[in-house]
C-alpha cells in the first residue's frame, strides 16, 4: 500500500509531452476545407483534441497516470487522422480520410466512447452536418485526384 503511493506521489512528477502547439496548427487545414462556424466548432469541440496539434487538455489530465492514458489516444489518434498535417496528405489520403471519418461518425465510433462520457457526444444534427460537409468535401479531392494523380 505505501509501495502504491510512493509510486503514485513519485509519477506525477513526470509528465508526458503535451499536445499544445496551438490552434493556428489547424490553419491550413481549416484554409483548404473552408468549414462554416458550425462544423469549426463541431470539430474543434468534438475532434482536435485527438487530431490536430492542439489539445484542449481537461483539468484531469493534471493526474498521472491519466494524462498517460490520455496523451496516448491522442498520439494515436493524430497517427491515424492529424488535420495539422492536412498539407502534407495527398489527394488520394485525404480523400481516403475522410471517406473514414463518414463510417466512425455514422456509426457513432467517433468521438471515442471514453472521450464522450465526460465531453458529451455528437447531436444528431452534428452528425449530419459534418457528414454532409464530408462528402461535399470529398468531391473536390476525387476531382484533384482526376486532374493530377498524385
Ligand atoms: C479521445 C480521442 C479522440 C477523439 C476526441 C476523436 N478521435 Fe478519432 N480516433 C482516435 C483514435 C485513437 C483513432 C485510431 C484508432 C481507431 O481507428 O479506432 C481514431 C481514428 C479516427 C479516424 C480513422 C482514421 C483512419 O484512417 O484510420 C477518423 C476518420 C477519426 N478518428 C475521426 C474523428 C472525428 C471526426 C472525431 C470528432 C467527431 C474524432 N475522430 C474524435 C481518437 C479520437
Amino acid at each position: 500500500m505505501v509501495l502504491i503511493l510512493v509510486v503514485f506521489v513519485a509519477i506525477q512528477f513526470i509528465k508526458p509531452e503535451k499536445n499544445n502547439d496551438g490552434y493556428q496548427s489547424v490553419a491550413l487545414f481549416e484554409q483548404e476545407i473552408v468549414p462554416t462556424k458550425e462544423i469549426a466548432s463541431i470539430l474543434k469541440n468534438n475532434c482536435y483534441d485527438c487530431h490536430s496539434d492542439q489539445t484542449n487538455y481537461p483539468w484531469y489530465n493534471n493526474i498521472a497516470p491519466v494524462n498517460y492514458w490520455l496523451e496516448e489516444h491522442i498520439a494515436d489518434g493524430k497517427r491515424h487522422f492529424n488535420v495539422s498535417a492536412w498539407d502534407k496528405y495527398s489527394a488520394r489520403k485525404k480523400d481516403h480520410k475522410l471517406e473514414e471519418l463518414i463510417e466512425y461518425v455514422e456509426e457513432g465510433e467517433m468521438p471515442l466512447d471514453s472521450y464522450t462520457w465526460l465531453h458529451g457526444n455528437l447531436s444528431e444534427k452534428d452528425t449530419e452536418i459534418l457528414v454532409q460537409w464530408a462528402q461535399l468535401s470529398r468531391i473536390t479531392y476525387q476531382e484533384q485526384m482526376l486532374t493530377i494523380s498524385k
